[in-house]
């Protein structure tokens, strides 16, 4: 098997997670393709974080099954090279920008005399060409989010995990992400990314999977579950009243 073998589909049979003697996800499965961008939908503390975070390997599954390009057998590094992260608040190193982008390739074992020019390329693809040796941490948040796209982007995924990557930015940050997020989506990357807000997943979802309280309520395309919700809580929630 070739390094870029796919790691698509993702498959999630069964999922449980515990924690603090509490169930907080419940007997979730579903199959994700590859080419969607794919929205994780639901309210505060419905449980899609959790899910993201299992997948990604940050957290181990309490019960259930997660299968990476049909292959219960692939290589969990191989498969973990193919895959990044954003989350909502930038975890950057106390280092520049361009060194946070070059250790991470770095660690994914990029020979150094490749670094420097996938480093260049993924700044200037998120308009950070000018920013490259100011230190990450002084960045605005927008900047700061854009570096963390960067920093997965420069290790060409082909799954890019997103959760709730706007919570904290202003509009036009918002929209510099999305922007982002398209292009990446674009140039071929599967995109699996959390949001609670409504408007932001009609902007971005090809399908959507709807958690609440733990549990996966419905898996459908964007334009079928915006239209016609299947569920009592989709319903709440898509015409915009309060759950929990
Ligand atoms: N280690 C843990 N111990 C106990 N409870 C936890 C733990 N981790 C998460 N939870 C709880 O699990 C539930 C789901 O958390 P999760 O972070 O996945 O929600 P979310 O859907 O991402 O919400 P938000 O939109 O606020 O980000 C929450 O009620 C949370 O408090
Ligand atoms: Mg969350």
């Amino acid at each position: 098997m070739t390094a870029r073998a796919t790691i698509l589909p993702l498959e999630v049979s069964n999922l449980v997670y515990e924690a603090g003697g509490e169930r907080l996800l419940h007997d979730v499965s579903f199959r994700l393709a590859a080419g969607t961008r794919t929205v994780v939908l639901g309210p505060n503390g419905a449980g899609k974080s959790l899910i993201l975070r299992l997948c990604h390997g940050l957290l181990t599954p309490t019960m259930g099954e997660i299968r990476w390009g049909g292959d219960v057998r692939a290589d969990p590094l191989r498969v973990r090279r193919q895959r990044a992260m954003v989350f909502q608040r930038p975890v950057l190193l106390r280092r520049s920008a361009r060194g946070n982008v070059e250790h991470a390739l770095k660690l994914r074992g990029v020979p150094r005399r490749e670094r420097h020019a996938l480093t260049d390329l993924a700044l200037a693809q998120t308009g950070l060409a000018e920013l490259g040796n100011r230190p990450a941490r002084a960045l605005s948040g927008g900047e700061q989010q854009r570096l963390a796209l960067a920093r997965a982007w420069a290790t060409e995924p082909q799954l890019l995990f997103l959760d709730e990557p706007t919570a904290n930015l202003d509009p036009a940050a918002t929209r510099a992400v999305e922007t982002l997020v398209d292009g990446f989506h674009a140039a071929g990357a599967k995109i699996v990314m959390t949001t609670h807000d409504l408007a932001q997943a009609r902007r971005m979802a090809d399908e959507i999977l709807f958690i609440h309280r733990g549990r996966l309520l419905e898996h459908a395309p964007a334009d079928r579950f915006f239209a016609a919700p299947a569920m009592p809580e989709s319903r709440a929630f898509v015409a915009g009243e309060l759950l929990w």
